[in-house]
């Protein structure tokens, strides 16, 4: 096969389907660098909500998404050139307002779904590709952010089991959230996610689809990893 170095693996699916666990798993495992597009998103919700930028702004004025990805670029700590990955530090994530949370997932959500916000992101999005190559996690990457991909997977689960999931890590963090309401929530975002006209989560013919529901991190790492094998192997 052949194709453009360094080679990414892209990683989309819907909400809390186990695409970051798998994703760190195997940048871990591989030494590939690690782009978790969805934080990118959560943050810039939170710049928009701490500078107390009104929605309709975001929507119409340019210069505003672009100024807040340019901040979100300045809080990367790590080396975008070596195979040193490029992350958030844990100040940036929890700094004003958890990233993490339900709420920031939600409004990340909404302001996703705005042209001008996706096309600021797309090229911080890009230069997270550096050797010896990266995996990707999110809605779009191999539809949008990286089409020319070594391998897209498209890693989904039941809605129970997602909110299953999703309820387990809220409870070891200390927060407790109710099940019933998590599954409504996330249901609810993977509609938003997938029905808004900018690059909406969808499944592509090109994917390698998993049903995840089953399977943990080390089955689905390893049959992602068995795939990669397959193709770098004819890079
Ligand atoms: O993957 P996540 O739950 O952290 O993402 C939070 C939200 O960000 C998600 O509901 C939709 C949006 N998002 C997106 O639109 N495109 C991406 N590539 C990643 C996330």
């Amino acid at each position: 096969m052949v194709g453009i170095y360094p080679p990414v693996i892209t990683i989309d699916g819907p909400s809390a389907s186990g695409k970051g666990a798998v994703s760190e798993f195997l940048s871990n495992k591989t030494g590939f660098n690690y782009l978790d597009s969805g934080l990118l998103y959560r943050l810039f919700g939170l710049e928009v909500l701490s500078q107390g930028i009104s929605l309709s702004v975001l929507a119409d004025d340019w210069s505003e998404s672009k100024r807040l990805a340019e901040c979100l670029e300045a809080k990367l700590v790590g080396s975008p050139k070596e195979t040193k990955n490029r992350s958030f530090s844990q100040v940036s994530i929890n700094g004003n307002g958890d990233a993490r949370t339900e709420q920031a997932g939600a409004f990340a959500s909404k302001i996703a779904k705005m042209p001008l916000v996706r096309r600021a992101l797309l090229d911080l999005q890009r230069s997270f590709r550096a050797r010896p190559g990266l995996i990707a996690d999110g809605r779009d990457m191999g539809s949008v952010v990286f089409p020319d991909a070594l391998l897209k997977v498209f890693l989904t689960a039941s809605p129970s089991c997602r909110a299953e999931r999703r309820h387990k890590q809220l409870k070891d963090k200390g927060i407790d959230v109710s099940l019933v309401a998590l599954e409504t929530s996330l249901v609810d975002r993977d509609y938003h996610d997938s029905s808004r006209r900018a690059s909406p989560l969808k499944f592509l013919e090109d994917s390698m689809v998993i049903d995840s529901t089953d399977l943990d991190i080390v089955q689905v790492s390893y049959m992602i990893e068995k795939k990669m094998g397959d193709l770098l192997g004819e890079w």
